[in-house]
C-alpha cells in the first residue's frame, strides 16, 4: 500500500543570513508559508543562521547530524525556496558554504524561486547575476519571477508596498504551479 506521505510533495526553503532574527528568514519561510497553502505541501527550513557552528566543514563526510538532515532535506525538495541576504554585491559566503557541500545531481530539474534582501536597491541584480547562475550549475530549473527587497521595503517587519506585493504574488503563484507540475507528472522524490 502506497502511503499517502510518500505522495506529498516536499517545500524546503532556504535563509542564506548568517544572523538569526533576520530579514531574509521572515521573507522567506512568510512565501513558502503562502506556497504551502496553496499547495498542501509538507514544509522543512533550512536557516543558515542556525548552522553556523556546523558549517566549518570542508567536505560532506565531515558533516554533523544537523548538517547532514538539511543537505539531504535539500536534496529530497520538491521546491525550493532560496533567499540570501546580499553581502559584498553577492550572496553570503556561508550559503555559498553550505550549496558547495550539496550532491551537484540531485538539483536537476527541481523548481528553485529566487528571493534577496539587500541594504539598497544597488545590488537588486544578485538574483539574475549571482543566484541563478548558481542554481543553473546544478541543472535546477529556476523559476522566472525573482523578488528583490531592500531594507526598506520592510516597515514593522512588514512589506507594505503594493508593488512588491503583486511580484511576491507572482513568484508564490509561479511555485505553487510548479509543485502541481510535478504532482501531476508523476515526477516527485518521494513518489
Ligand atoms: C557583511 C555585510 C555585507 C553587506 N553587503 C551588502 C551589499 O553589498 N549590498 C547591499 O545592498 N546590502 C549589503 N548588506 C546589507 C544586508 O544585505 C541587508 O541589511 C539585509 O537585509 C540583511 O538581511 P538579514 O536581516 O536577513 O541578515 C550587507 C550586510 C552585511 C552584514
Amino acid at each position: 500500500m502506497t502511503s499517502q506521505k510518500s505522495i506529498m510533495p516536499h517545500i524546503v526553503a532556504i535563509s542564506g543570513s548568517p544572523t538569526l532574527r533576520s530579514r531574509t528568514r521572515s521573507l522567506v519561510t512568510e512565501i513558502q508559508r503562502r506556497i504551502v497553502q496553496e499547495t498542501g505541501a509538507g514544509a522543512g527550513l533550512v536557516d543558515i543562521a542556525e548552522l553556523v557552528p556546523s558549517l566549518m566543514v570542508r567536505t560532506r563526510e565531515q558533516a554533523s547530524p544537523s548538517l547532514e538532515d538539511a543537505l539531504a532535506s535539500v536534496e529530497r525538495a520538491d521546491l525550493l525556496v532560496v533567499a540570501s541576504p546580499v553581502y559584498k554585491g553577492s550572496y553570503t559566503g556561508l550559503f555559498k558554504h553550505f550549496m558547495d557541500l550539496v550532491d551537484y545531481k540531485s538539483l536537476a530539474g527541481v523548481p528553485v524561486a529566487l528571493l534577496a534582501t539587500g541594504g539598497s536597491d544597488r545590488h537588486a541584480l544578485v538574483i539574475d547575476h549571482q543566484l541563478r547562475p548558481l542554481f543553473g550549475f546544478f541543472n535546477a530549473q529556476t523559476l522566472p519571477t525573482g523578488v528583490f527587497l531592500s531594507d526598506a521595503s520592510f516597515v514593522d517587519g512588514r512589506i507594505e508596498d503594493p508593488a512588491l506585493q503583486r511580484r511576491l504574488s507572482v513568484l508564490v503563484r509561479e511555485s505553487a504551479d510548479a509543485v502541481r507540475l510535478r504532482v501531476a507528472s508523476g515526477g516527485l522524490k518521494a513518489a
